[in-house]
């Protein structure tokens, strides 16, 4: 059976919105599986059912937690297969161009496929890790696909596109029930989520990430910022200048620091 919207079998139709979108490059499919699926969609508790995976709750990473090395249900894992397939992958270097597009075996292990956030949770901007963890290959697209049936916009909890720097908020994308949002990532690309403000339901998403054998990934795109890809770990941007001179955000200052050297060296 396939889940996907059939709306969405090929994507080269997207592209050159894709390609022009800013502040770099993105496309918000909605009604991304199709409705019967969907609708059937059970999203079990897995925080408190079980002690595995990981829970986030520091100034930058709040009320979070992801499914790393957890199991995961039957229909979630359907998904991400379904995104993970030869013909998805070939679907979106149609939409993307990117060539040599591959996903990674290590999802949901070393990676995290599945995403919960409560209330007051949010995610300050940042960059994903570079390479595959395996071979150190570029990474290159992210898909987020929103799953919460019920989710109201207004509870807070859209996606944020920044400015190559991190710190201006540039594009915000509504949390909207079976939306999916595809975007290019490169060491610019900083994205984050919003203060949930107030939601009685917990904030589910779906993440898989893809990678490129192409260490010049970006060149055919017409970008804000440089066209280059470098190594770096996850680096977040800290709302104020001046939280990095605190002894606890020592990491972060390093982790920026370093980006900023190697993005002006590269
Ligand atoms: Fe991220």
């Amino acid at each position: 059976m396939n889940i996907i919207n059939k709306r969405y079998y090929n994507l080269e139709q997207f592209s050159k919105n894709f390609k022009d979108a800013k502040p770099y490059p993105h496309i918000v499919l909605d009604n991304f599986l199709i409705d019967s699926f969907f609708k059937n969609l059970n999203l079990e508790n897995y925080k408190l059912s079980q002690n595995t995976g990981r829970s986030f709750n520091t100034n930058l990473e709040k009320n979070k937690w992801t499914s790393k090395n957890e199991i995961l249900s039957k229909n979630l894992k359907l998904i991400i297969d379904e995104l993970n397939k030869k013909d998805f992958l070939e679907n979106l270097y149609k939409l993307t161009g990117i060539t040599d597009l591959f996903s990674t075996t290590e999802g949901n292990t070393s990676l995290a496929n599945y995403h919960e956030m409560y209330e007051s949770g949010f995610l300050g901007t940042h960059v994903d890790h570079s390479s595959e963890p395996i071979t150190g290959l570029p990474h290159v697209l992210n898909i987020i696909l929103y799953l919460s049936k019920d989710w109201k916009s207004l509870w807070g909890g859209s996606t944020i596109l920044a400015d190559k720097n991190g710190r201006k908020i540039e594009k915000l994308i509504d949390f909207v029930p079976n939306r999916a949002v595809i975007f290019l990532h490169t060491p610019f690309s900083f994205h984050g989520v919003t203060e949930i403000k107030k939601s009685p339901i917990k904030r589910s998403t779906i993440y898989v990430d893809y990678y490129s054998k192409n260490k010049d990934p970006y060149n055919h795109f017409n970008l804000l910022f440089k066209k280059v890809w470098f190594k770096h770990p996850t680096t977040f941007i800290l709302p104020n200048l001046k939280d990095y001179f605190q002894i606890k955000n020592q990491s972060y200052l390093k982790k920026m620091i370093k980006h900023k050297v190697k993005a002006f060296f590269s």
